[in-house]
């Protein structure tokens, strides 16, 4: 298949060109170059923000020259703390870029669409497992991009766009060193380059209704989530799927003290690990139910914690 995939230097988009390039389909990668890395990726990268106003034509001029089977979407802004000092930044890449990703999908009859949402879209679900029809209550305006971007794929159902959103849980981990994550934004990278620096991780909380007192997440393989992918895309090639929302998760939790459990075994750094206040605005317990991606997509994550923290050390040392 031809797939554009847009974001597809990012940490994410790399890993999905890379299976997308292993399973024989053919990736064009477009991406603003803002936190992506053009050496991630074997291929051209075509530089361009979704956001800018000569996007639609750019957009519409390489979709000219390929025909594509589907865009996958993940190019995006994605630092919560960033959303909340930058609003009108996030609006205007997020929505704005999807706005013009679908105006020139629509005038090219590009008809399947896989987009990046986010758990980020329940806010904080109180529940032990999140399904898809838990009312979405994101907290910041990251989460709000996501949700209203979830809207746009449904309301382009009326022109024929047949979507699938991939709601994330906690993704993490990697497949080669030249894939890595390497942002400090996330738990896991953040305590690998404290590690490396000879600092120790710090905990954000140790008083929340969790067994041990430290927040609970699902952690999902990159690995695993690039190829919930491409499964979607094989979906929508069926013609009577219109549109569908799936988590992308493990369905199993666990507290930021288990993943630093891990991360000793990985690194053999019996570290001692900084008990600190709560960061705000951390729901304490977020869990997928992936009950609808496994019968409708047929996914079940194949890699937990202990593959995730390892490949993640493994590809920063
Ligand atoms: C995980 C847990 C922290 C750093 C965020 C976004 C979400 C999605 C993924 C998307 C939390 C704790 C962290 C540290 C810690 N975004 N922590 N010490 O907040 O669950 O999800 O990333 O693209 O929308 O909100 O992920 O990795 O920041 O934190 O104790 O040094 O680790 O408090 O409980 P989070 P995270």
């Amino acid at each position: 298949m031809k797939l554009l995939v847009t974001g597809g230097a990012g940490y994410i988009g790399a890993h999905v060109v890379a299976l997308a390039q292993q399973a024989g389909h053919e990736p064009t990668i477009v991406d603003d170059l803002v936190t992506g890395v053009a050496a991630r990726v074997d291929s051209e990268v075509i530089k361009l923000s979704l956001g800018a106003p000569e996007a639609v034509e750019r957009l519409s001029e390489i979709m000219r020259q390929t025909k594509f089977d589907a865009v996958i979407h993940l190019a995006a802004r994605k630092q919560v703390g960033q959303s909340v000092e930058m609003p009108e930044q996030y609006y205007l890449d997020n929505i704005g870029g999807l706005a013009n990703l679908l105006l020139a999908m629509r005038a090219n009859n590009v008809l399947k669409f896989v987009f990046s949402s986010s758990a980020a879209t329940y806010g904080m679900p109180e529940v032990d497992l999140v399904t898809e029809g838990q009312p979405p209550k994101p907290i910041n305006p990251y989460g709000e991009t996501k949700l209203i971007g979830e809207w746009m794929v449904a309301n382009a159902a009326n022109w024929g766009l047949r979507g699938v959103n991939l709601r994330y849980f906690n993704v993490a981990g990697c497949a080669s060193s030249q894939l890595a994550d390497t942002a400090e934004l996330n738990l896991i990278p953040i305590a690998i380059a404290q590690l490396k620096r000879g600092e120790q991780p710090i905990v954000f909380g140790t008083d929340y209704p969790t067994p041990d007192g430290s927040c609970i997440r699902d952690y999902v393989h990159v690995g695993d989530l690039a190829k919930a992918h491409l499964m979607a895309v094989d979906y929508l090639k069926q013609p009577e799927q219109k549109y569908a929302t799936f988590n992308v998760g493990t369905g199993r939790g666990a507290s930021v003290l288990e993943v630093l459990a891990e991360l000793k075994k990985a690194s053999g750094i019996q570290f001692k690990e900084v008990l600190a206040d709560r960061r705000p605005g951390d729901p304490p317990r977020l869990v997928a139910n992936t009950e609808r991606i496994e019968k409708v997509l047929g996914f079940k994550a194949s890699f937990g914690l202990e593959d995730i923290v390892k490949s993640a050390w493994d590809a920063a040392n």
